[in-house]
């Protein structure tokens, strides 16, 4: 594999990803835990913009069905600062939210499950490993969340994604999440946010790519955003659902 330096942006046209992609993710998102939570935390804005999109088709507390309960699967977590707080911060959501990184999700347990148990404790499971290997009944959840995290698997592997998420909805159900919209068969940095630490991998189908697959595995398209990040990089936002048949 060709050296890269962080300044490099070039994707590889015939790319194939490293075989330990997924512990060399984990390890980097072990170490760099709290300095990318920091850094990150100047983002929140498109984050709560499209989570309030997803929230004004749900049934909340602030809606006419306050008590109608609501099942929603984060993927890539994160600290759980601000998405899955905001989810569990309404009394009828159960959030199952999944991380790779023990350090990002040991950081979630601090914040939304505090000693003594606050209000979310009993609505709130956190599963650590990769999202591609999580296994649920066909339509458990209402919503899928998933914010700069599907960006971390190998492009092929995002499509498995969708077609796990599509069979993991209820009929009717949402899928938010974010995807990089360059094409980018592969990308790796060797020192993202950190110096020694932070070899990082990023894919993706790009803006007209992604919102093909997303309507191939069945999903109807009701937002697709392409959005400029604080970081210079565009990012397509999608907002999906599963048809009701
Ligand atoms: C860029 S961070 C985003 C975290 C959070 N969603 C947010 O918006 O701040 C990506 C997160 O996805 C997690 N991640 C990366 N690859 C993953 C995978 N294959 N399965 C589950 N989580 C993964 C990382 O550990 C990291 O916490």
């Amino acid at each position: 594999m060709a050296k890269q330096t962080t300044s490099s942006l070039d994707s590889k046209p015939l790319y194939n990803p490293p075989a330990d992609l997924k512990s060399r993710v984990k390890a980097s998102y072990d170490a760099i835990a709290p300095k990318y939570n920091k850094w990150t935390s100047q983002h929140s804005t498109p984050r709560l913009h499209y989570l309030n999109q997803l929230l004004s088709r749900l049934p909340t507390t602030t809606s006419s069905c306050p008590l109608t309960p609501v099942s929603v699967l984060e993927l890539g977590c994160g600290c759980g600062l601000p998405v899955t707080q905001k989810l569990l911060s309404h009394p009828n959501f159960s959030v199952t939210a999944n991380d790779l990184s023990s350090a990002q999700l040991a950081l979630a347990r601090t914040s939304l499950l505090p000693n003594p148990p606050g209000p979310a404790h009993d609505r709130l499971t956190l599963l650590e490993g990769d999202m591609l290997a999580l296994d649920f009944p066909p339509a458990t959840f209402d919503a899928v969340v998933a914010m700069y995290s599907i960006i971390h698997l190998p492009r092929a592997e995002q499509v498995e994604m969708l077609h796990k998420i599509v069979a993991w909805l209820k009929p009717g159900g949402w899928v938010l999440a974010n995807f990089a919209a360059e094409e980018l068969a592969g990308k790796e940095m060797q020192n993202w946010l950190d110096e020694d630490k932070g070899w990082m991998f990023w894919s993706g189908w790009g803006t007209e790519g992604t919102a093909e697959k997303v309507r191939e595995v069945g999903l109807e398209v009701v937002v697709q955003d392409t959005v400029e990040d604080m970081v210079d990089v565009k990012f397509l936002w999608i907002l999906a659902r599963k048809s009701n048949s």
